[in-house]
């Protein structure tokens, strides 16, 4: 278990309630001071480096590799190819379920796209395992790759995300179009992005017999863990991986990748440890992608305005040899109200990775088209756009009927319109204007699933009067090593710095998935239910001893804070944890908890966060150059456990929103099947010129439904409706409808029209 330093709480902060207070970063002293130890910082005792060869062509097969030369090379250790590898137990192949992906590993000469591992060159140094991969020179029988989204013909997946319908329809949508007295119909390209996470994939992987240790990042410690003990044919608890800070995620490191296992691979054939990290262009291909999509919406709206139809259809692509689908359409299922809905989605499989989960799969880039038809619609109505939203609210969910558990998005457009000062806006298009800058505003909805999945964890409280907390969770930047330990000591009624909070390895508790902004909302619960039972524990030992003032109080009448158990209904009688345990002649006791989403809430009710992202562009008339100066971005996620990590989650999903309007675009070469800017120098990502001003209101629900900490989760939401608000405010600037993301300047250098 690594050692954290945990920084001192502020005193203002130590008594009462953990939870809501904004808690600096626990691990802030240590990142900032080199003191967090990432995978590759790890160097075991007589460890190689293993480095990857990737296939340069998308489809074909490897027809020759010059093992010798790279053999021959000096420092070169190994040389593993398809035709060498180590066997595994499993076929990376097989597919048991929809969070099982396909690996690449070396499984035979196939190449499926570009970048896709090919050979792992092993050697003493980085340097010369470099060198040994580039000396392989492979030579290859090419096939024309199929790129693009008009490269095949389409077929309907029989599942988008991971299993949801590919389609959906409520009333009748060609009837609500033409009873309209307006209609639209548009039709929006997003790019393909690729995860661009600080620290790249990495693994230090070392084998003792049958015993396998590795440090990776990892988002799904327990996944991870199960996926090696199958392919390798061993048992889980003979796998130990730490993960204890990742630079982050963002859905790349949810399920254990090619390249990782692939780490392991070598580390079992040279019987020594191994490092194998990603360089950044390797990160094209093997360890997934959003797809691009192209969305076309039909919108019909009555006299007043109110929506009479709205189609959402996503056409998308995958891999040639797996299934992962963007759901893209879906958030039309829960946004706005319309007499018909129809969602449904196509796809076409291309000689690319597989696409996977990437920060709000669906809702991202979903909501920059839907969000883009509801201002053209506003448009087509006069209407502000504003006005449009509240007019077309869904008191309920729309298609499914049920109501919200709860849903305070009228108060995020009411408190986000007037921090950003939205009843200023003109409603016609190119009417503001700074130092020769056209300025222009824009808002967009967000929204974003409360999810749940299922955690343990296991509470100890000592003697000494203090506690432990043990799950195996995730922190890939989000702050989960600081609000876990919030609720964990609140959970067990003690200090935070007199908690040992355990977490980031896989022999703890599985905390699930860090995924779908649901880590807060699962882990913290099963935390929440772990120092339940412990107090309850020892409630037990004191209400049940005469010797004790607490006697006779039973379960339910005690109360436990700040180290004591209080009688509830006399909190001048209470007992502290180590008397109670040291006549109980108790060292420690011990609880566990669990947590999962319950179904029957979820059948009774709809489970979202929502939020209100307002945004202003200043556009150069004559050079198409813009610029996003301000965002503002209300949000309403349930109960928020504190307050600083929820603002910088919300902030960053408001970045990658900017991102995704003007910025990110993996350009694929459509002859070779390349990504042609597969480096951070070409593939843009906003820097801090980008974004001189953000700011996140949080607006607090109480939500009885969602789970027994009211938490729906803020990792994802942020990122959905930013694009969309910025899309429209570049046309209210220009009067210019740009449906092509990334928007760039090209797009907007149009003779003036007045
Ligand atoms: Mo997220 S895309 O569920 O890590």
């Amino acid at each position: 278990m690594p050692e954290i330093a945990l920084t001192q709480t502020p005193a203002h902060v130590r008594h009462g309630s953990n939870i809501g207070q904004p808690l600096t970063r626990r691990d802030g002293v240590l990142k900032v001071t080199g003191g967090a130890q990432y995978a590759a910082d790890h160097h075991p005792p007589g460890m190689l480096y293993a480095v990857l060869a990737v296939s340069s062509i998308a489809r074909g097969r490897v027809a020759f590799l010059d093992v010798n030369a790279a053999k021959a090379h000096a420092g070169v250790v190994e040389v593993m190819t398809p035709a060498n590898k180590p066997a595994l137990a499993q076929d990376p192949d097989e597919k048991s379920n929809p969070f099982m992906f396909r690996l690449d590993l070396l499984q035979n000469d196939r190449v499926r796209y570009a970048n896709q591992p090919i050979a792992v060159v092993i050697a003493e140094t980085l340097e010369a395992a470099t060198e040994g991969a580039a000396l392989l020179s492979p030579r290859y029988d090419t096939e024309r790759a199929r790129m693009g989204l008009d490269a095949n013909e389409s077929f309907v997946p029989a599942g988008v995300g991971v299993g949801n319908p590919p389609e959906a329809h409520s009333g009748d949508v060609e009837a609500g179009l033409a009873a309209a007295s307006r209609r639209i119909e548009a039709t929006y390209e997003t790019a393909a992005q690729y995860h661009n996470a600080m620290e790249p994939h990495a693994i230090v992987a070392a084998w003792d017999g049958d015993t396998l240790s590795i440090d990776t990042p990892s988002q799904g410690l327990a996944m991870a863990q199960g996926r090696l003990a199958g392919l390798f044919g061993i048992s889980p608890d003979k796998i130990h991986i730490r993960s204890p800070f990742l630079g982050g995620g963002f859905g790349s490191k949810g399920l254990i990748s090619g390249p990782q296992v692939l780490g392991v691979m070598a580390a079992r054939m040279v019987g020594k440890p191994v490092k194998l990290v990603l360089r950044r262009e390797q990160m094209f291909g093997p360890v997934g992608h959003r797809a691009p999509t192209r969305q076309t919406l039909r919108l019909g709206a009555d006299a007043d305005g109110k929506l009479t139809a709205l189609d959402h259809r996503t056409k998308t692509t995958s891999s040639t040899f797996d299934d992962f689908f963007e759901p893209a359409s879906d958030i039309s299922h829960t946004l706005y109200a319309s007499s018909a809905i129809s969602t449904a989605h196509e796809a076409v499989r291309l000689d690319t990775g597989t696409p996977l989960f990437m920060r709000a799969p669906g809702e991202a880039t979903g909501s920059i088209a839907l969000e883009s038809a509801i201002d053209e619609m506003a448009q087509a109505c006069a209407m502000d756009p504003l006005a449009f939203r509240l007019k077309n609210y869904a008191e309920v969910e729309p298609i499914s009927g049920k109501p919200f558990s709860s849903k305070a998005l009228r108060e995020c457009y009411k408190q986000g319109a007037a921090r950003f000062g939205w009843q200023r806006r003109p409603l016609a298009p190119r009417q503001m204007s700074d130092h020769g800058l056209l300025v222009g505003w824009g808002v967009g909805t967000a929204t974003f699933p409360a999810l749940m999945f299922q955690a343990e964890a296991k509470a100890v409280l000592r003697q000494d009067g203090s506690g432990v907390m043990e799950i195996g969770a995730h922190d890939m930047g989000q702050g989960a090593w600081t609000a876990l330990a919030q609720i964990a000591a609140d959970g067990l009624g003690l200090d935070i710095d007199l908690v040992d909070f355990r977490s980031g390895t896989s022999d703890l508790p599985d905390a699930g998935i860090a995924g779908g902004s649901a880590h807060t909302a699962t882990a913290g619960m099963a935390i929440h239910n772990a120092g339940a039972d412990v107090v309850a524990r020892l409630a037990d030992l004191a209400t049940n001893d005469d010797r004790s003032p607490l006697f006779g109080a039973g379960n339910a009448g005690v109360i436990a804070r700040d180290g004591r158990l209080f009688r509830r209904d006399d909190e001048s009688r209470s007992e502290s944890y180590s008397d109670i345990l040291g006549r109980a002649g108790r060292a420690q006791i011990e609880g566990q908890g669990k947590s999962a989403a319950d179904p029957v809430a979820q059948s009774a009710y709809a489970m979202h966060a929502h939020g209100a992202v307002f945004a202003e562009v200043k556009v150069d008339p004559d050079f198409g150059q813009m610029r996003v100066t301000r965002i503002v971005g209300a949000f309403a996620a349930g109960r928020f456990i504190n307050p600083r990590m929820v603002h910088s989650q919300l902030c960053g999903g408001m970045i990658w929103g900017v991102s995704f309007a003007l910025h990110e675009h993996a350009v694929m070469d459509p002859r070779s099947g390349r990504p042609m800017n597969p480096n951070l120098g070409e593939y843009h990502i906003p820097v801090n010129a980008d974004v001189p001003s953000v700011e996140a209101i949080l607006i607090e629900e109480r939500d009885a439904h969602v789970n027994a900490l009211g938490i729906k989760g803020v990792g994802e939401i942020g990122i959905t409706g930013t694009a969309g608000a910025v899309a429209n405010a570049v046309w209210h600037a220009t009067g210019i409808r740009v449906r092509k993301f990334p928007i760039t300047l090209d797009r907007l250098i149009v003779p003036q029209s007045s």
